[in-house]
């Protein structure tokens, strides 16, 4: 069996950038590496994307609102082909598998959204648990200077409260899932990357 690790952390905390740095390292020595993301780009993901994600008369900000259950379920369904279509056969034949964002993503979020968590533990249940989950963590504020061209204006405030909330709900999963580790993300990208490497060389020993 592979290695299973994920990167998770509010929107802008430096996922990508580490998830990438970190398959590489695993390359470099001698790893076959699989980087892959949530949502993901299945037919799946691309509904998320459409229906969730983004702005105008179909997306969530000033369209059709979907409700927060159907919400959870869409990103279930998406992991579930995830799962079984490329994580499991993945690590089966002994590839590292990085994935950016998992299931912790939606107890975050959409715990933050209202919704019960154990009905969202009990939804994902089926989602194989990694062997370490690294939880990027950094206040708000500093993420959102870090995406600020992304970020919308007028939604500014609700947007900020939504991460608050967010980075709160992931410091209280770490109680929960003793797989996930916190790494302080206000580091530099090296910094950061180092103790992500200490983290993964414990896990691989
Ligand atoms: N340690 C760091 N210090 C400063 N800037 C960083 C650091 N890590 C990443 N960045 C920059 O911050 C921005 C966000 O990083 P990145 O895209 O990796 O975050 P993310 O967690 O994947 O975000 P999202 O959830 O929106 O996908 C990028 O422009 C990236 O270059
Ligand atoms: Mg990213």
């Amino acid at each position: 069996m592979g290695k299973f690790i994920v990167f998770e952390g509010i929107d802008g905390a430096g996922k990508s950038t580490q998830a990438k740095l970190l398959g590489k390292w695993f390359e470099e020595r001698g790893y076959e590496v699989v980087i892959t993301k949530e949502p993901t780009d299945t037919a799946f993901g691309k509904l998320i994307r459409k229906l969730v994600l983004t702005g105008g008369d179909e997306g969530i900000i000033d369209g059709a609102r979907i409700s927060y259950e159907a919400e959870a379920l869409l990103f279930a369904a998406d992991r579930a082909e995830h799962v079984n279509k490329l994580i499991k056969p993945s690590l089966e034949s002994g590839k590292v598998v990085i994935s950016d964002r998992y299931f912790y993503s939606s107890l975050a979020y959409q715990w933050a959204r209202g919704l019960d968590l154990d009905w969202l533990i009990d939804l994902n249940r089926f989602a194989i648990r990694p062997d370490l989950v690294i939880l990027l963590d950094l206040p708000v504020k500093e993420s959102m200077k870090r995406i600020n061209d992304r970020s919308i204006e007028n939604e500014f405030d609700r947007i900020f409260e939504l991460q608050k909330k967010v980075r709160e709900n992931y410091l209280k999963l770490v109680e929960r899932f003793s797989e996930m580790k916190i790494v302080n993300a206000f580091e530099d990208v090296k910094t950061v990357h180092e103790q992500i490497v200490a983290l993964v060389e414990a896990l691989l020993t």
